[in-house]
């Protein structure tokens, strides 16, 4: 029996090439033509997955956007984004839209499973009652569970087999159902009593990230004000073999899920009359960081007695982290944008982002980018840049992810 996976992005694209690696035919569903196009010429648009992989299992993968074809499956995973609105609140849109469109075709028998992160009590009482529009009732007719995705875009050391997934179901027939289908691609599976316990783990890895990366961005905050070197601290601190896990300052937070997902649960909890301080607080210190990195190039071209207006700045890398062309809400954007106001002379090299739209940039190779640069900004260390070379061909450099310091290069740290 096939697969189903409805959204094929960054967790959904993977998933459907590990089932069918593991000898499963997949229905892989997007509403995004070019996507299904890519898909069907064998071409990847996501790093995790090159080419070839993608090539050699496609006779198994039916990439479509015609919902008829799930009825088939015998499980059905629904991994599509789960955004904030403008306002900072949840936006189930496409995972409301999906669910209606999997109610339209919804057999007896099926499972469902939600990928997406979202707050507790997703599963239960937003997906549910969607599903039930189909005449059937979940964890009677079907079987419904969450399972968080776990991946981590360019990781290379986990792969979804080696990555312990955690599997919550409506009943636990459900969760049997889940457990036993996840364990065709996962060597681990980490049962849970309910979706709700499923989805709050979810948050809790990456608040937990968010709220640690936001103490040591403050630490950074302070340690520029007291002239003590932030990356000799945390590599001291990294020295204790326990009770302490590293974790780098930064310009800021990026991705769609750790700038996102706490909010996901800070809304949730006030319905609880519950303030989740620890999210919101983080959430701040990690937004100030853009902010403070720019005051830091404008101290920089202020002791060389220039001002920010009409500089040139070279940017490295723009999208959120190493290795990958995600640049979703990268605060490589929010740099841009802040020079941009002060009228900075700006031009960025990531071999990853060919162009920048919204800011009117595209990548221009390294050589152009640093020729006549009155300062660089190292924003994002992507992996086959000579960044010491790069620091030392600039009178000024800003090194925000401290990957200079080994050499003790001339550059200026976060
Ligand atoms: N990217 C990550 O590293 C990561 C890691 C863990 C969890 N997650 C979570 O997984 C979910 C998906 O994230 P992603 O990064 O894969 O997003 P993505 O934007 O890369 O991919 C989502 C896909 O869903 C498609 N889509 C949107 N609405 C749809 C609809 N109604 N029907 C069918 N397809 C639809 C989009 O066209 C897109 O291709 C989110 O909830 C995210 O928080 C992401």
């Amino acid at each position: 029996m096939a697969v189903g996976i409805i959204g094929l992005g960054y967790v959904g694209l993977p998933l459907a090439v590990s089932f069918a690696q593991a000898g499963r035919d997949v229905v892989a569903l997007d509403v995004d033509r070019r996507k299904i196009d890519a898909l069907r010429e064998g071409r990847s648009y996501i790093e995790d997955v090159p080419d070839d992989e993608l090539q050699a299992v496609l006779g198994q993968i039916e990439a479509t956007s015609r919902p008829a074809a799930l009825a088939h499956c015998d499980a059905v995973l629904i991994c599509v984004p789960t955004p904030l609105t403008g306002n900072r609140e949840p936006d189930l849109g496409p995972l409301v839209s999906s669910a209606r469109m999997m109610a339209g075709v919804l057999q007896a028998g099926q499972l469902v499973v939600l990928e997406s992160t979202t707050y507790p009590g997703t599963t239960r009482e937003r997906l549910a009652p969607i599903l039930a529009e189909s005449g059937l009732v979940a964890g009677e007719d079907f079987n419904l569970a969450f399972s968080p995705e776990r991946v981590d875009p360019g990781r290379t050391d986990y792969t979804m087999r080696t990555t312990p997934k955690v599997v919550g179901g409506l009943t636990s027939a459900c969760g049997d159902r889940a457990e036993a289908l996840y364990s065709e691609v996962c060597d681990t599976i980490v049962r849970v009593s309910t979706p709700e316990a499923a989805e709050l783990t979810k948050l809790l890895e990456n608040i937990f990230r968010s709220v640690n990366i936001a103490l040591v961005n403050e630490l950074a905050i302070l340690c520029d004000r007291m002239a003590i070197d932030i990356w000799e601290v945390v590599d001291a601190a990294s020295t204790k073999p326990y009770g302490f896990m590293r974790f780098d300052p930064g310009p800021g937070m990026g991705g769609h899920c750790l700038p996102v997902d706490p909010f996901y649960l800070s809304w949730r909890a006030r319905e609880f009359d519950m303030v989740t301080e620890f999210i919101e607080l983080a959430g701040k210190i990690n937004q100030q960081m853009p902010y403070h990195c720019v005051s830091k190039v404008e101290r920089l071209l202020n002791e060389a007695g220039k001002p920010v207006n009409g500089s040139k700045v070279a940017v490295l890398g723009v999208s959120y982290k190493p290795g990958v062309g995600d640049i979703r809400e990268s605060p490589a954007l929010k740099i841009l944008a802040l020079l941009a106001a002060l009228g900075a002379d700006l031009a960025y090299h990531d071999p990853f982002v060919e162009s920048l739209p919204d800011h009117g940039l595209c990548s221009e190779p390294l050589e152009d980018v640093l020729a006549d640069a009155d300062v660089a900004l190292i924003v994002t260390a992507h992996p086959g840049i000579d960044h010491d070379a790069a620091v030392a061909a600039v009178p000024l450099a800003l090194d925000l992810r401290g990957v200079t310091r080994r050499t003790g290069g001339p550059a200026v740290l976060l």
